[in-house]
């Protein structure tokens, strides 16, 4: 599906819809250039899910997990220049029995999970974005 949303409110009630169709083990890959976003998204999604408290991007950290009915990871790979097998590693937990939302996908390499759901957000204007979602959940 594609939409245009017109305020961060919006691009998180569209991430909860996506949110509700998914289960362990689904990995949804977030892109988008910088500010288009993909925080906000994940944000709603991370939400409708059930964690209650401030949900972030990862700085300090490559990723978030958090406690909720099905755990919720959340990793932002930004500052990865590419993955090697001791790295991936590292972030595998991250991957297991959650439902992960990954900004930066590409930074991954062929490493990452096959994802779920491909979301991409794109700048139309100020409150404006354009945000097309990619997956077999009836979205
Ligand atoms: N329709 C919209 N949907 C989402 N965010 C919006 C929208 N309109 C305005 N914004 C604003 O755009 C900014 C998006 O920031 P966000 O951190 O989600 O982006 P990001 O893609 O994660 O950036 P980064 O690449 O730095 O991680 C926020 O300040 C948000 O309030
Ligand atoms: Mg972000």
């Amino acid at each position: 599906m594609q939409t245009v949303t017109s305020s961060p409110e919006a691009t998180e009630a569209l991430a909860a819809e996506l949110a509700r169709r998914l289960g362990p083990g689904d990995v949804v890959a977030v892109s988008g250039e910088l500010g288009a976003g993909k925080t906000t998204f994940v944000r709603g999604a991370v939400r409708a899910l059930g964690v209650a408290g401030p949900v972030s991007s990862p700085t300090f950290t490559i990723g978030h997990r958090y406690d909720a009915p099905v755990p919720v990871a959340h990793l932002d790979l930004y500052r990865l220049a590419g993955l090697d097998p001791e790295e991936w590693g590292d972030l595998e937990p991250y991957f297991d029995g959650t439902i992960a939302f990954v900004e930066w996908p590409e930074h991954g390499g062929e490493w990452l999970p096959a994802a779920r759901a491909v979301v991409t957000l794109e700048h139309v204007d100020e409150s404006h974005r354009n945000v097309r979602i990619a997956c077999d959940l009836g979205l």
